[in-house]
């Protein structure tokens, strides 16, 4: 098998391989235009992610039928049913098509950078002592506070383009950089803002429990307080937020003070998600999967008990590899561990200036391999049907199976493995999202 797919031109063809996303795209344009819906594309190889013994879920020589936004069926050309006979056909010439990615754990929206602070801590200061000395999140936080949310939109689409390019199709966005009830407010409405005019798919959670911001020093009770009697009922009555998240760190907030704010958006609604053990064993996960959560994120410091929990509540461990290469830190999430108790592993790129100015999913799978040893097959399921657990979405998003939405991304490789592999390399061609070509 040769090492990087070149897929042949056909000779006389113009429907060349670094062409086929131009002419799908125009072929599906028109034949919406005619109200057709219903499409079967051939001639690529689907990872369809669906879990089971296959690796990849791995179809060659495949077909995928859509109807609309739904798949329809998915398997050997050669098997179609011939019910599909009459459906509008595309043929691929070669490549990959896999489930589109999904980033489940980002701070895309912020104001200002911390190239700065980058630096300090290249030569010696540490991330946590940043953050004692008022820098850290809470500068972002003078930056976030002092942007309109038309700044922050604009700035953030820049980094989304960039995750977009390599195959994204939905995004989780958090607030946790406005830490008052305006400027969070306004955080979850840029990220909606920004779902809308790029046409990704967006989940926001509300992370009001990020930091304590300067004007609450010393009384980290009655900003709980704040979060719980104001923000939160701010965030649930405008329908601002899918999930709420939280800090659970000796830098930021006490496993007490968190099942406090988790409760209460549970009471109104919400899903949880938790930043648990990622500098220090605070026994955070444990109490979050006890609550229920659909994730626990970072999970360098987590021990047996935590991830026990995580496996018997069904929380997805979301693993940022980002972070953990950006701030050099040597102890890694006990992957073992979470393997042999059968806890589902996403990975995210945690986007965010302090930790992980990251705008790659590629590169994150990577990471996830090189520094926290998953497999090329793993990373990617981190990337889509773990990612899309983690957000609760499974049943919708993330593998390419009947009934699901039709996203997927195409690719110009020939073996799903080759994603997580190169480092730099773009080789994304196309997407198709909710039945549509977008690219
Ligand atoms: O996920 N851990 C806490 N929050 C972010 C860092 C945010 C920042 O430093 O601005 C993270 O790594
Ligand atoms: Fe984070």
């Amino acid at each position: 098998m040769p090492f990087i797919a070149i897929i042949p031109e056909k000779r006389g063809s113009k429907k060349t391989w670094q062409s086929a996303p131009r002419w799908l795209a125009k072929g599906m344009r028109k034949a919406e235009q005619k109200n057709i819906h219903q499409w079967v594309l051939d001639g690529a190889t689907i990872a369809t992610m669906a879990g089971g013994k296959t690796p990849y879920g791995l179809v060659e020589q495949a077909a995928l039928a859509m109807d609309g936004e739904r798949i329809a069926w998915v398997g050997a050309a050669t098997e179609l049913p011939v019910s599909y006979a009459g459906w509008h056909r595309k043929t691929l010439p070669g490549g990959l098509i896999t489930p589109a990615l999904i980033d489940c754990h980002t701070h895309i929206i912020y104001g200002g950078d911390r190239a700065s602070e980058w630096e300090m801590r290249l030569l010696g200061t540490s991330y946590e002592d940043i953050s004692r000395a008022g820098g850290g999140i809470r500068s972002t936080v003078a930056a976030t506070r002092a942007a309109s949310e038309d700044e922050l939109v604009t700035s953030a689409r820049r980094r989304l383009d960039d995750l977009i390019a390599e195959g994204l199709g939905t995004i989780e966005i958090k607030s946790g950089y406005g830490l008052d009830t305006q400027n969070e407010c306004k955080m979850l409405r840029a990220a909606r803002a920004l779902g809308r005019d790029s046409g990704v798919r967006v989940r926001t959670s509300f992370l009001g429990a990020h930091a304590l911001p300067a004007e609450y020093e010393g009384r980290s009770d009655a900003y709980i307080d704040l979060v719980v009697e104001e923000m939160l009922p701010a965030v649930a009555e405008q329908n601002l937020a899918d999930y709420c998240d939280g800090f659970c760190e000796n830098i930021a907030f006490s496993v007490s003070q968190m099942r406090t704010v988790l409760e209460k958006a549970k009471s109104l609604g919400l899903s949880l998600r938790l930043h648990a053990e990622q500098l220090s064993n605070q026994h955070g996960a444990q109490m979050a999967a006890e609550l229920g959560a659909l994730s626990c994120d970072h999970l360098e410091y987590v021990d047996e008990a935590g991830v026990k929990a995580m496996a018997d509540a069904g929380t997805t461990a979301v693993l940022l590899p980002g972070a953990f290469y950006f701030l050099g830190e040597s102890k890694k999430p006990p992957i073992a561990m979470l393997r042999d108790h059968g806890v589902s592993m996403a990975l995210a790129s945690d986007c965010n200036p302090g930790s992980s100015p990251l705008t790659s999913l590629l590169l994150t799978m990577n990471m996830g391999c090189t520094l926290f040893g998953l497999t090329p097959e793993e990373a990617l399921a981190g990337t889509t049907r773990a990612a899309a657990a983690a957000l609760g979405l499974g049943a919708h998003l993330g593998t390419l199976e009947v009934g699901k939405t039709a996203d997927f991304a195409y690719w110009d490789v020939d073996h799903p493995g080759h994603l997580a592999y190169p480092l730099g390399a773009n080789p994304h061609r196309g997407q198709i999202r909710t039945g549509q070509w977008v690219t």
